[in-house]
């Protein structure tokens, strides 16, 4: 294996394959609620702009096409509350995103990348990729003085506690990094599902006054346009850290293609589509709590998101075993942190058929 494999942690999901097999082993078969991976159909706007554009035979642009920048740019006004003058990149889906960013703003070794105490995994795969350490902590007062960190990640809505963070703190957050001169990234791949209260973009001119020095903001419309498969995703924010981001993709081919980019400008123009998917959500969303909560599990945080999630005060492996006796596949809170050990990740991405499968196995 090379040094660079073998830096990184096993890969999770491995380890959830015994689970797997015996919730697939149910008569009624498997309720699959443990990945988040959009189900339902790809809108036909998108698809037909992806179809228009499949004749594209030169290299498309890094940047992105002048119009798919404007798309971004205006959707990140819109749904985003951001005023000023932004850099905006297209990215190959936000994952790739994720775990290269340290790399390429030029985290090394000795540097620390700051994550959530609990939070999406390749956080923690894009700071080792780079060498560097990984600091997990939800207090930027236990972040104390560090000198070595240099790049911050906060994701709102979580991925996977569905927590959403206000206004105020991320005032604090944007704050404190530029009095340490600290990278603030916000992943916002979950901005469009909000249940219980409304997400705000760490763009936002209540966050930043219009002034995005030092802060990116990663978005993705996988989730919010059901475009995982097209890998399509984008940043906004500071522009001198995006020029330089756009530098090193361009040298390093990371390229959106031609037709993705086409369909990325259909997706950001229209908002009646992600209205529609918001509620199959919302419904699919509230058959799982009620059946969940009947079934013994509290509920914590979840107001927005992909996700609840979900305890029994309990091992999560446990939980995790007792629900595929039931055919029910969710994710262990262990996936996302040391501080997660009780509770599990169950996914709103399942056919509204299955979910009904699994409200009735719960109740
Ligand atoms: C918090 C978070 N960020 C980023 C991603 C990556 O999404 P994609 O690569 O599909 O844009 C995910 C996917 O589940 C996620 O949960």
């Amino acid at each position: 294996m090379s040094a660079l494999a073998s830096a990184l942690p096993d890969f999770p999901w491995d380890l959830l394959e015994p689970a797997k097999a015996k919730a697939a082993a149910h008569p009624g078969g498997i309720v699959d609620l443990s990945v988040g991976t959009p189900v339902d159909p790809v809108p036909a706007l998108i698809r037909d702009a992806l179809a228009d554009a499949s004749d594209a035979p030169g290299y498309p642009l890094t940047a992105g096409t002048p119009a798919l920048r404007a798309a971004i740019a205006g959707w990140l006004a819109r749904a985003g509350g951001a005023s000023g003058r932004l850099g905006v990149l297209p990215t190959i889906g936000s994952k790739e995103l994720v775990a290269w960013l340290p790399t390429l703003l030029g985290v090394r070794p000795g540097d620390v990348v700051a994550i959530p105490s609990v939070c999406y995994p390749t956080y923690e795969v894009g700071a080792l990729l780079a060498g560097a350490t990984v600091a997990r902590s939800d207090s930027l007062t236990a972040l104390g003085p560090d000198r070595r960190i240099k790049l911050l990640w906060i994701n709102s809505p979580s991925n996977p506690t569905g927590k959403v963070l206000p206004v105020e703190h991320l005032r604090k957050v944007v704050s404190w990094a530029r009095e340490r001169g600290v990278t603030v990234v916000s992943d916002e791949c979950y901005l469009a599902l909000g249940w219980e209260t409304r997400p705000v973009s760490v763009l936002d001119d209540r966050v930043t006054d219009g002034d995005y020095t030092g802060v990116i903001a990663v978005h993705s419309l996988s989730k919010r346009s059901n475009l995982a498969g097209y890998r399509a995703g984008f940043l906004g924010g500071d522009p001198a850290l995006i020029a330089g981001l756009l530098e090193v993709r361009k040298h390093a081919g990371m390229i959106v293609p031609a037709p993705v980019q086409a369909a990325m400008i259909a997706a950001l123009g229209d908002e009646e589509h992600v209205d529609r998917q918001r509620e199959r959500y919302s419904a699919r969303r509230d058959a799982l709590r009620t059946a969940l909560t009947k079934a013994g599990f509290e509920i914590s945080h979840s107001e927005a998101g992909l996700y609840l999630w979900a305890t029994r005060s309990e091992d999560c492996w446990q939980t995790v075993d007792d629900l595929a006796e039931r055919g029910i596949l969710a994710a262990p809170g262990l996936f996302y942190g040391p501080a997660a050990a009780q509770h599990v990740r169950v996914a709103l991405t399942a056919t509204d058929e299955r979910v009904a499968a699994a409200v009735a196995r719960l109740t």
